[in-house]
């Protein structure tokens, strides 16, 4: 139904829910939906968890916000914690993962002193829809209807170091891609590709810059999905998770280049203010204490056995793909009235890219919950099967 007061930019659907807790959430007339797609990635650690809530009530009631030119105790901390935790870099807090993006592409340009300033970006990427990043994300229907975009981005095929080799001149500063690509499908950046490509940046002193949005914060079994390929990025970019629904974001960038974004070149009124970073530092400690990351790994591997499966059963089924909690089942035909009907069956996942069905849990999700999950999705494949 189309709201009369809201803009229509988003197809609305299901019922209106109104409480959630771990992996469920409940509608309005009282209805339990196992979401297996918490915040579109967001809700690493479940729907409301206990202890997010109380450091929010906690820290809400003590200092909500204040400006980046005071100090309160939380914003170094976290700094601190996330690189202690990833390489030696810098920290710009802002708000959502766009901003993470704009940042960094803001960070290039001062990085190339006016003479280098073309970014290599990737076909089937998503970076986000403020005007820089919508620039780098290399899919027409989200950049056509918004064009002239800002010039200089230059895209290259995802996975093919031949190609990349091309796209690379005496303009060049950086390197931007997603090791998974979300939006664009669940495609996993090949190993030998990232190694390649890490090298390029390093001999032609291009930034190598990693958008960790949907893949940070453990989604792929490890803390950042660059650990999984053997090389450090210059630039990191975070967001979803790190606040496991609170809007927070984070650039990393190396620390010995990271001065060079000096006094008044960048701000964000809400970036880095105290409530996002006792959140961000609380979600670091649940994150440890609650050992996710071998939750994801165990899980993980235990979700993508049983989709294999599934696909032996179903023809329909083209490919099974993804790290630790961050799956995509491609189809052969579309996967959004499958979306749909699982929906309707009372489970939550997602469609994307025409033909991809999306899984990624929340982090601390339990066996039973993905056997509850994919009991529905079979029934559905059945039903499409025949
Ligand atoms: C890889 C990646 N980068 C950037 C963004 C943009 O984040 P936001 O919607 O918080 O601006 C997204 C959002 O899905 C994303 O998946």
């Amino acid at each position: 139904m189309m709201s009369s007061v809201l803009i229509p930019v988003y197809k609305k659907i299901g019922p209106t829910f109104v409480r959630g807790k771990g992996s469920y959430l409940w509608d309005e007339r009282g209805k339990k939906y196992l979401d297996l797609f918490p915040g579109w990635g967001v809700s690493i650690l479940g729907h409301s968890h206990p202890q997010i809530g109380k450091v929010i009530s906690q820290q809400a009631r003590e200092l909500i916000h204040l400006p980046n030119n005071l100090v309160h105790p939380y914003q170094e901390k976290a700094a601190r914690e996330l690189v202690k935790l990833s390489f030696e870099a810098k920290v710009f807090f802002a708000n959502s993962g766009t901003e993470a993006v704009e940042a960094a592409i803001k960070f290039s340009r001062l990085y190339g002193g006016g003479k280098r300033y073309e970014i290599i970006m990737m076909k089937n990427s998503f970076h986000g829809r403020t005007f820089g990043s919508l620039s780098a994300t290399g899919q027409k229907k989200y950049r056509y209807p918004f064009r002239p975009l800002l010039p200089k981005f230059i895209e290259a095929k995802f996975n093919d170091f031949e190609d990349l080799k091309t796209k690379i001149n005496k303009k060049t500063v950086g390197v931007i891609l997603e090791l998974i690509q979300g939006e664009g499908g669940v495609n996993v950046a090949d190993y030998d590709y990232i190694q390649k490509v890490s090298t390029l940046c390093r001999k032609n002193d291009l930034l190598f810059i990693i958008d960790e949005v949907q893949t940070g914060m453990g989604r792929t079994s490890k803390m950042f999905c660059y650990q999984h390929y053997d090389i450090k990025p210059d630039i990191m970019l975070l967001s979803k998770g790190l606040g496991a629904g609170f809007p927070v974001s984070a650039m990393l960038v190396k620390k010995d280049i990271a001065d060079i974004m000096g006094r008044g070149l960048h701000a964000s009124t809400f970036g880095g203010n105290p409530l996002a970073c006792r959140v961000v530092l609380e979600v670091l400690k649940l994150l440890r204490e609650e050992r996710i990351l071998s939750n994801v790994k165990r899980v993980g591997e235990y979700l993508r056995k049983k989709l294999i499966v599934l696909k032996e059963r179903f023809g329909f089924i083209k490919e099974v793909r993804g790290k630790g909690l961050m799956v995509g089942i491609e189809l052969k035909g579309k996967s959004y009235p499958i979306f749909e009907e699982v929906l309707k069956r009372g489970v939550i996942i997602n469609s994307t890219h025409e033909n991809v069905l999306r899984i990624m849990p929340a982090l601390n999700v339990k066996k039973e919950e993905i056997d509850e999950g994919l009991n529905i999705l079979e029934e559905v494949f059945k039903k499409y099967a025949k």
